[in-house]
């Protein structure tokens, strides 16, 4: 995880490339001893993580391989009945996304010394709630999108029936992945998953997407950032603050925590939205133009100074790394996972 947005673009072509798997890195070679789970059997979370995680690596493409990896063994095999449900759960699961929340969560636990081991299956619980969010968010009774990840939505390529099947199991398989978190505290593990209950309800996701489909004219800036906060910021806080619950952070490190996931969860929404309204549906992997019609930030203030918040809100995530502080051999993995989500998905915004 390079900083100074390494390799980075100058045009809005391709803005994800860099951060998706197989783009061209350099850092340490994938290694990992973990057994393929067998056809029909269910996921085994005992099975040993990851053989060769090398301590404090902070590669991103690396990180997402290992993410990508637990991912895969935390789920049933496609072939294992019913094995449609399966094929859908890892269709979106699985396929090519930035995996931002678990590479947060990793981020964390390395700033605070803590073990990233420790942490991983969390962040895996994370990235399915997403994937779990990102088939309903689809659906054509919300956004009525057909392309997600450069492939089709889950509904269009599987039926409404499946794909709402898949985001329930999906759903009920992170909470189950949280509880059976090993190596990690008793009171931890009862905190990461009180954390993300309140994440995923109706005072987080939930709430915020019945408040996103319905875009009031009038509704305050105020009021459009908290609907990203809840709907986009919960998952981005509940990564920081397990981390932190595993790590033993003290209360002055959550509030850092806190205050830095809360501006990454308001700059990241805004940013997805000034790419929803400029960028091209193939550069994204996904459809663009659906949020036209809401009550966004852009709505609120037009781009340019949507963009000036944006930048604002990443000032204020990195000051939140620096008063965190470096982790004892002097890194700070936030900040460098700030640069790279946001330095390679900005490319010509940055101001
Ligand atoms: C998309 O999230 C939904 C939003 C909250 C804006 P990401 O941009 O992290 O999507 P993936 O996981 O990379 O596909
Ligand atoms: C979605 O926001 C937030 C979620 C909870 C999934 P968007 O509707 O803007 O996300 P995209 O643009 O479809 O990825
Ligand atoms: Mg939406
Ligand atoms: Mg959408
Ligand atoms: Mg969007």
């Amino acid at each position: 995880m390079g900083k100074g947005g390494r390799d980075r673009r100058t045009s809005m072509e391709g803005p994800h490339d860099a951060l998706r798997p197989g783009a061209p890195q350099g850092g340490p070679t994938l290694a990992l001893a973990v057994a393929e789970p067998e056809t029909n059997r269910a996921p085994d979370v005992d099975e040993p993580l990851v053989a060769a995680f090398p301590p404090r690596s902070r590669d991103l493409s690396f990180l997402r391989a290992v993410i990508d990896r637990r991912l895969g063994l935390l789920v049933p095999p496609a072939a294992s009945h019913p094995a449609v449900l399966h094929a859908a759960m890892r269709h979106i699961l699985l396929s090519p996304g930035k995996r931002l929340r678990p590479l947060l969560t990793l981020a964390a636990a390395i700033q605070l010394n803590a073990s990233e081991h420790a942490v991983l299956d969390f962040g895996c619980a994370l990235e399915m709630i997403h994937a779990s969010s990102l088939i309903v968010d689809d659906l054509p009774c919300m956004d009525d999108a057909a392309l997600r990840r450069a492939q089709p939505t889950t509904h269009v390529q599987y039926g409404e029936d499946v794909a709402v099947l898949a985001s329930i199991a999906l759903l009920s398989r992170a909470f189950g992945v949280a509880a059976a978190a090993q190596g990690v505290s008793e009171r931890a593990r009862l905190e990461a998953v009180a954390i993300l209950s309140m994440a995923v309800g109706s005072l987080g996701l939930c709430g915020g997407q019945y408040d996103d489909l319905r875009p009031n004219p009038g509704r305050s800036l105020a009021a459009t950032e908290d609907v990203n906060r809840r709907k986009t910021g919960v998952l981005f806080s509940a990564a920081v603050e397990i981390a932190g619950h595993v790590a033993g952070a003290d209360e002055a490190q959550l509030g850092h925590l806190k205050a830095l996931a809360g501006h990454v969860g308001r700059a990241y929404q805004i940013l997805d939205d000034i790419l929803d309204a400029s960028a091209s549906s193939a550069s994204l992997g996904k459809d663009v133009g659906k949020d036209a019609h809401k009550a966004t930030v852009i709505a609120s203030l037009g781009a340019p100074r949507a963009r000036k918040l944006l930048s604002e809100h990443l000032a204020g995530a990195l000051a939140a790394s620096k008063d965190l502080g470096p982790n004892t051999e002097g890194q700070e993995p936030l900040r460098d996972f700030m640069t790279a989500a946001f330095g390679e998905l900005m490319g010509p915004l940055a101001p």
